[in-house]
């Protein structure tokens, strides 16, 4: 029987993941069909318990429901349980596993994909919400030389500071304090690009060999990778391949099967 996966949040009819999924599944031989589904804002837990109930074997779950999917798993996995957001779930011997595989996604688009090593580099991380939250462990484990977090409410960065401090040295503060340091990749994690809008980043922060990284993607440089390339980053990258990269640790997750990410990546560029 085919096994049924979907992504569910809302709204979802723009989700790209049913078309990711489908390639992984088609390039591995893995039985399994994979759709999107709406939940009412008000009706994710019902939404969930549903699909399950029926058979459903995983849920990726998206934007606004992470945080509530994070309370629904019985289990979490360590990155899930300090993001305090899940965008996989798992349904397996009357458990709910909950995952996080975007942090696992952003670093393996950047090591992997980019070419770039983390170990021994000057990270600055903008926005602390839970787009940021959700990456700091996993970047955290790749030995980053220094690791900054700047927020527009400091207040919000210090307490991710602390959240995180057993597992790494967090410095924390406002865009001003950043004035004169350098880094050499710098994450937008803000939802900034959202609104067309950057956060105020003092324009020396590009080191020469630096990466600006926006975990937003979309035709054409959003604002900070305009900024970024205007000043002096040598590397710029959107979040597709955070997208693709996630979407294939959540597959692995699921079905045991690392899929090429490389054809999926093209292919959604070409769209
Ligand atoms: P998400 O889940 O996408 O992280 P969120 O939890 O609402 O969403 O967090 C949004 C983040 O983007 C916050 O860090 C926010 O800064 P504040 O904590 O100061 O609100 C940041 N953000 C949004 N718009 C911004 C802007 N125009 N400039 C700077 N930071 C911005």
């Amino acid at each position: 029987m085919t096994d049924r996966y979907a992504v569910v949040g809302n709204p979802i009819a723009h989700s790209k993941s049913p078309l990711i999924h489908a390639e992984f599944a088609l390039q591995t031989g893995q039985d399994l069909s994979y759709t999107a589904l709406l939940a009412p804002l008000d009706g994710f837990s019902v939404t969930v318990n549903a699909f399950r109930a029926e058979g459903g074997k995983g849920l990726n779950v998206t934007v606004p429901f992470k945080q509530e999917a994070w309370k629904l798993a019985t289990r979490l996995t360590e990155r899930a349980q300090l993001a305090q957001a899940v965008n996989t779930l798992k349904f397996e011997d009357g458990e709910i596993l909950g995952d996080n595989t975007d942090g696992a996604g952003l670093v393996r688009d950047i090591t992997h994909n980019l070419g770039f090593k983390i170990q021994g580099k000057r990270i600055l991380l903008m926005g602390a919400g839970g787009a940021a939250r959700g990456v700091i462990l996993p970047l955290l484990k790749e030995y980053p030389a220094l690791f900054a977090i700047a927020n527009r409410t400091p207040a919000k960065a210090h307490e991710l500071a602390q959240l995180f401090l057993v597992h790494g040295d967090i410095s924390s503060g406002e865009y001003d304090s950043l004035a004169g340091c350098h880094f050499d990749l710098i994450i937008n994690a803000t939802s900034s690009s959202l609104s067309d809008e950057l956060p105020p980043l003092p324009a020396g922060v590009f080191s020469p060999r630096s990466l600006a990284y926006d975990m937003m993607y979309g035709k054409g440089l959003t604002p900070f990778l305009l900024f970024a390339q205007t000043h002096g980053a040598e590397q710029l990258a959107d979040g597709l391949g955070m997208l693709v990269e996630q979407a294939a640790e959540s597959f692995f997750l699921w079905r045991g099967v690392r899929p090429d990410t490389q054809s999926v990546m093209a292919k959604l560029k070409a769209l």
